[in-house]
């Protein structure tokens, strides 16, 4: 079975083609950054109209670098939530419009079951269970994962999520949309033992997590630092490399946690925040010495993308699992209401 997978669920328009037999034949990702860098974040209604404007040429685009006219699509995959609503509206019209009238069948994805299962779409792919650390703009939870479909909430952020402390953090520093990878070029030159920020939530047991504080620890420190500051950019990069820090150590910590507990020893990171290098490194070195394994998706499949879509839709349209021609977008969704495949 060949789906193409439509990803519309916020600034990024992601489209590509999975094949069960041949795998993934096509993928492009426009980012809508440029749009949203002058408002300083995502304005809901540019980003519906401007997926508007790019997902058909995108369509056109996959179809034609896989060499496929739209007669040999079997089914269509659209994100159904969550995520902004106008947006999603968008893919999941167009999406479910293209397969009725290609007579194939459609599913609404999950965003988040789309991270999720990216690491799968690389080699070596980790077999189930595991746990995964699903860290983007709008989540940071951590899910034990029996097999597709079968999720258990271990943890997740009380507060701001990991992506969105990035990005509110790299305001703070005075850094451009979208601040998580600016905060990781600035962190780069920072000096790792002039600031300590806290590592929130790690004193006391439990997996939840609580980034918002770190913001505020961020202005704090910028504020008393910048008036005596001699080089105020070093300052600006050494609390961009606290914060990082901070944030990468707390997942950490976390993530080994979440192992012990449920004995697995196979963890997965995904969404935005997972192609954060100086994440990855921590959390391999911590996680080979307790001899478990970590598996990722590659940088550009961390991001939103329509490969996601495309791949966690082929898993549950071969399972029979599809939409009627009613289609219900959802804001908000909880991952472990999905049904089992
Ligand atoms: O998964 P994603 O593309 O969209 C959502 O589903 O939210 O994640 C976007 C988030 C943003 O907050 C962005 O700043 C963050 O991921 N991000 C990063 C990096 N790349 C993207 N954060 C830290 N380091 C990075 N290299
Ligand atoms: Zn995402």
């Amino acid at each position: 079975m060949r789906v193409l997978g439509i990803e519309t669920s916020c600034d990024e328009t992601g489209i590509a083609i999975y094949d069960g037999e041949r795998g993934l034949l096509a993928d492009a990702v426009y980012s809508q950054t440029a749009i949203h860098a002058q408002y300083g974040g995502v304005v809901p209604e540019l980003a519906s109209r401007d997926h508007i404007r790019k997902t058909l040429p995108l369509i056109r685009q996959v179809l034609d670098h896989a060499e496929l006219t739209a007669t040999q699509i079997d089914g269509v995959a659209f994100t159904a939530g969550p995520g902004l609503i106008g947006a999603l509206l968008v893919g999941a019209a167009l999406g479910r419009s293209l397969a009725w009238s290609w007579n194939v069948p459609a599913i609404g994805v999950h965003h988040m079951e789309g991270h999720l299962l990216a690491p799968l779409l690389e080699t070596p792919a980790p077999n189930f269970p595991f746990v995964a650390l699903l860290v983007s703009g709008g989540h940071t939870q951590l899910i034990d994962v029996q097999a597709i479909g079968r999720y258990r909430l271990l943890g997740e952020s009380v507060d701001d999520a990991a992506g969105e402390a990035f990005d509110k953090t790299a305001k703070i520093l005075g850094l451009p949309y979208p601040g998580g990878p600016e905060l990781a070029k600035l962190a780069e030159r920072g000096d790792a033992t002039r600031f300590r920020f806290p590592r929130p939530m790690t004193d006391r047991p439990g997996l939840n997590f609580s980034f918002s504080g770190l913001k505020t620890f961020a202005l704090n420190t910028l504020q008393q630092e910048l008036p005596s500051a001699i080089d105020a950019e070093q300052t600006r990069a050494d609390i961009a490399r606290a914060f990082e820090d901070a944030v990468v150590d707390t997942l950490v910590i976390k993530c080994r946690r979440a192992l012990r507990e449920t004995g697995h020893r196979r963890l997965i990171l995904a969404g935005g925040v997972s192609a954060n290098q100086r994440l990855r490194e921590r959390m391999n070195a911590a996680i080979s010495a307790e001899r478990g394994e970590v598996f990722y998706p590659r940088p550009l499949f961390c991001t939103d993308n329509g490969a996601m879509i495309a791949f966690a839709g082929w898993h549950r349209l071969t399972a029979g699992q599809y939409e009627s021609l009613q289609f219900t977008p959802r804001a908000r969704w909880q991952l472990m209401d999905l049904p089992p495949v």
